[in-house]
Parts: structure tokens; sequence; C-alpha cells
């Protein structure tokens, strides 16, 4: 089955392979014989530049420049730009540019001088829409709209959002384009595949939003009728740690980053539950509008006492577990078995996000190193990691 997608006039060919067919649970290429993950950029984020080449090649002179430097040629202002130090640099580049430079250059939605930005509005629902028909074609049961962290849409929602085309300043200017794209999936999936979000209860950037823009985007949500709604927190570029010259910036490497994956070696507070106290104030302010949206909550939970209390309390309906589900995949089987015993318990250590951060193979260091030699291990490209866990031996009887 082939479509082709049309994005800022060029053509992509997007082909669908069937599991029976390819035997493989979903693959989108180009050709049937060899998988290709297809990956749109709409907002750009480029690597921090060398300052010469920066200086050189990438600065894009303007008046303002030329004005501060009478009388030179534009090869003259871009070496004495050069020369200048940061302090100097202040009085001349703009705040976008001293970004660029610093971090390297970065998109946002409120660029609205850049035509494919003004656009997003009216590109984005269709994409969504024909993901979201790609996914149930290829048998999946569901889509869960990405509102979150760094995504075009989480900064939609965001309190940074200022744009002035009806998609940004008021609360419920901010949450049009994300109930766009909803209900453009919904119209494009059949009514027994979910479609629900994950999105911030809390942006944890200064001049972010709080858990009162969260509460009323939950409301928003479940009125429009999404299946589930999922939170998280944070993970923002705008708060990101400076990468290194060749580098990107990572959204995961600020305190935002830190909420978003809180690991062991931690403030006061801790790495477990800091979604809980805004999770539970987005599901209370959805079953007071008469909504009863399953809400997942997800954070440091990484046994049975902590995701049930998490729903005995009414925080959430349903309990998420990213690393501790890697740590060991079987955790809720052997819970549900009475092995407790025998769970790995995640260390919290953030060990496999640093390979998601490099983009390396993630795997969990309770287990990539076992029995890297036993026959029919998959490992990685070095050889060095185990790329599944060692199988858990169930207990029959
Ligand atoms: C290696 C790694 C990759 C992640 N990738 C994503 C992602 O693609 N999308 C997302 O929403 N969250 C992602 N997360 C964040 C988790 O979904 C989750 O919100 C966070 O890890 C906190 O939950 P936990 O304590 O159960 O791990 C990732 C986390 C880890 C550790
Ligand atoms: S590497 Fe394993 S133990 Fe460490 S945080 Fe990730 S899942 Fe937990």
């Amino acid at each position: 089955m082939t479509e082709v997608v049309n994005i800022h006039n060029s053509a992509y060919d997007v082909l669908i392979a069937r599991p029976s067919k390819w035997g493989n649970p979903f693959q989108i290429g180009r050709d049937g014989n060899r998988e290709r993950v297809i990956q749109l950029y709409e907002v750009h984020i480029r690597r921090r530049p060398d300052p010469a080449k920066f200086f050189e090649r990438y600065l894009a002179l303007t008046d303002r420049h030329r004005t501060a430097f009478p009388g030179q040629s534009d090869d003259a202002i871009r070496a004495t730009l050069r020369g200048m130090s940061a302090a100097q640099l202040a009085g001349v580049l703009t705040a976008a540019e001293r970004e660029a430079l610093q971090f390297g250059y970065r998109e946002r939605v409120t660029d609205m001088h850049l035509p494919h930005i003004r656009e997003l509005p009216a590109v984005l629902p269709g994409l969504f829409a024909a993901a979201a028909r790609r996914a149930h074609a290829a048998g999946f049961d569901g889509v869960e709209l990405h509102y979150a962290h760094a995504y075009t849409m989480a900064s939609f929602l965001s309190r940074t959002n200022t744009r002035t085309d009806g998609y940004g300043g008021a609360r419920e200017n901010r949450v049009r384009l994300p109930l766009e794209v909803f209900h453009a999936t919904r119209a494009n999936v059949p009514a027994d595949f979910a479609v629900g979000c994950r999105y911030l209860a809390e942006e944890c950037i200064a001049g972010g939003s709080d858990v009162e823009d969260a509460v009323y985007f939950g409301a928003q949500f479940a009125q429009a009728g999404m299946d589930f709604i999922s939170t998280s927190r944070g993970g923002k570029f705008d708060d990101a740690k400076q990468p290194g010259i060749g580098a990107a910036a990572y959204p995961y490497t600020g305190p935002s980053g830190y909420e978003c994956m809180p690991q062991y070696i931690s403030d006061a507070r801790g790495p477990f539950g800091r979604n809980v106290a805004a999770t539970a104030a987005v599901r209370a302010a959805i079953r007071g509008a008469g909504y009863e949206t399953p809400i997942v909550c997800s954070g440091g939970v990484h046994n049975f006492d902590m995701a049930e209390k998490l729903l005995q309390d009414g925080v959430c309906d349903i309990v998420g577990a990213a690393r501790q589900s890697l740590a060991d995949p079987d955790w809720f089987l052997k819970m549900r078995l009475g092995r407790g015993a025998e769970i790995r318990t995640c260390e919290y250590t953030n060990y496999c996000e640093g390979l998601d951060q490099k983009h390396k193979p993630v795997t969990c260091q309770l287990w990539d190193k076992n029995d890297l030699d036993r026959p029919g291990v998959a490992r990685t490209a070095d050889g060095k990691r185990r790329l599944t866990p060692p199988e858990w031996p169930m207990p029959t009887g």
C-alpha cells in the first residue's frame, strides 16, 4: 500500500508494509526490502557552530550589523565580529543570533517571519492524521499524539507561545492547534482505534505553562473526546545545557530535563513521584467537568506499593513506568505471580538516557553485559552490549 505525502512541495512516497507481508510489525520506506524511517523536522534545530565558521558563513549580515560598523565591507564586519568578546557581541548581535552562536540555531513556533513556521497550523493536522492512518494500516490499536516535552505541539501549548495568528497567547488559542490535530486524527481512523495524547502537567521552565494551564488543557482534551490522557513534565530546550561545538542542544539536560527523567543524584524531593500532585489536579478537574477519560501518570514508579497507591489515591487510572520497564520488562508479571524478589529494580542512574542522548541503541546497565556470548543473543554493532534483556524463565505451575 503506497501513499504520497506532500510536505512543502516535496513528495514523499510512503510504503506501508503489513506485518504479514514483511514479518516486521511496522516498516515505512521507499521500498519494501529495506526498513526506512522517515523523520520530518518541521521546526529546525542545528548543531552549535564553530564560532569562526559562524561569523564567516552562517551569520546573515543585516543593516543592524552594517550600521554598527559604518563604512566597513561585509568581510571586514565578519572579521571584526569574530574578534569580539561575548560582552561586546551582546551589543551588536540580536538575542537569536547570540543563541545561534552559543547553542546552535533553533527555530521556535513563534518565528512567524518563516513561512514554514507560519503555516504549521495548516500543515500539521493533516500530517498527524496521515501518520495515524498509517499506524492503523500497520496493525496498531491506537496512537498517542505527542504534545509533551520539546515537541512542536508542546511549544504551541506553552505559555511562551505568543503567536498572534489565533494560535498563541491566551490558553484557548494555545490549545487550538492541538485540538485541531486531534479532530483531524480522530476523523481519519476508525472509532475503535484509540487516540489520546501525552502532554505536560508542568513545563518546569521560567515563564512556562503550569498546572493551571494543564488543568484547562486536560478538560479541553477530555471534552474533545480523547480516549486517554497521559501526563509528563519538563524536558524542554529552553533550559538545556550549552552543547559542545558540533553537538546539538538536548532538551533533557537542564533542570526541566531532570523533572522529566529524575535520577538518583537528586534534590531533597528525590526522583520519585514528582508528577503526582500535578496529575492529580488534572484528573480532578477532568472528573469535575464530568468526563471519565482515563489518566496516565508516570515518573519514578518502580514497585507495586507505589503503583497501587497512585491508583488508590485517585491520582491516575493507569500507571506508566519507562525505566523500570526497561530494567525489567517482566516486572509486572513477576509482581502478579508473587515473585517480586526476582524483579531487577531500576537504579535511576540514567545510563539508558545517556545512550538515547547519543542516539545509540538504548539498553539497561543491569543486563546489557549479561551472557553476551550465549548463542542467539542480539548485540549492538560493536558487539559490547546485548540489545534485549535475558529471558526470564517463567515458573511453571
Ligand atoms: C531512554 C529513554 C527514552 C525516552 N523517550 C521518550 C520518548 O520518546 N517520548 C516520551 O514521551 N518520553 C520519553 N521518555 C520519558 C519517559 O516516558 C518517562 O516520562 C520518564 O522516563 C519518567 O518515567 P520513569 O521514571 O518511569 O522512567 C524516555 C525515557 C528514557 C529513559
Ligand atoms: S540504565 Fe537501567 S537501571 Fe539505569 S536508569 Fe536506565 S533502566 Fe534504570
